[in-house]
């Protein structure tokens, strides 16, 4: 018999909706993607900060951050890329439903694994955010040194350079930071998404 048949989840009293209620703002989950070095922790960390400071409850999920813990036993191989997204998008579903904006910063390369996320968490729940630099300018400003390094051979399935990143086609949200301060792209960022959170 398969374990899972076992298994039954148990239905709380306190439903999303109360914490709603309570909150007076929708939850939802933000989903930065870009390439890394393109500014997706950097924007996400300063809209949170904006948000935080307009008394909305909020949590950022970041890439280094959550492979230091729950995810640490995943690589950067095509299946542990695709693991760790499905793991951050059940995250994620946990925390919309504990009534919270939450903030994501994953490189999430892959189309199909964002799309997974969107419709774990619904489509309208759900913000996709493109973050989007150039490569060159992310291998230009280099701030923890890896594009050097992949470069030099010394890490393999290093994204951009031989490990893919798929564009999203249609974005919610679509900033290009190349010639833009942080204030700008975060002004884009208040216009074009606060109004879906009221
Ligand atoms: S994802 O592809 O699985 O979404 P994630 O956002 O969690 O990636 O982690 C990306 C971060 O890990 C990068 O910003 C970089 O600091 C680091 N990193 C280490 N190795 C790699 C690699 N091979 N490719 C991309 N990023 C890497």
């Amino acid at each position: 018999m398969d374990y899972k048949e076992n298994i039954i989840p148990h239905d709380h009293q306190i439903k999303q909706a109360d914490r709603i209620n309570k909150n007076g703002f929708q939850p939802k989950l933000i989903w930065f993607t870009g390439l890394s070095g393109s500014g997706k922790s950097t924007l996400a960390g300063a809209f949170e900060t904006y948000l935080f400071n307009q008394n909305y409850h909020t949590y950022i999920l970041d890439g280094d951050n959550v492979r230091s813990g729950l995810n640490q036993d995943l690589d950067f191989s095509d299946s542990s890329r695709k693991e760790n997204i499905r793991r951050i998008a059940e995250v994620s579903k946990l925390f919309v439903d504990a009534g919270l904006v939450v903030l994501t910063a994953f490189i999430s390369p892959f189309k199909e694994d964002r799309q997974q996320a969107k419709d774990l968490v619904g489509v309208d729940n759900f913000i996709e955010v493109f973050v989007d630099t150039p490569l060159e300018i992310c291998e230009q400003r280099d701030v923890k040194g890896l594009y050097a390094k992949a470069r030099a051979g010394k890490i393999p399935n290093f994204t951009g350079i031989d490990s893919p990143f798929e564009r999203p086609e249609t974005p919610d949200v679509h900033i290009e930071t190349e010639g833009k301060t942080v204030e700008q792209s975060i002004k884009e960022l208040i216009d074009q998404i606060i109004p879906k959170l009221k």
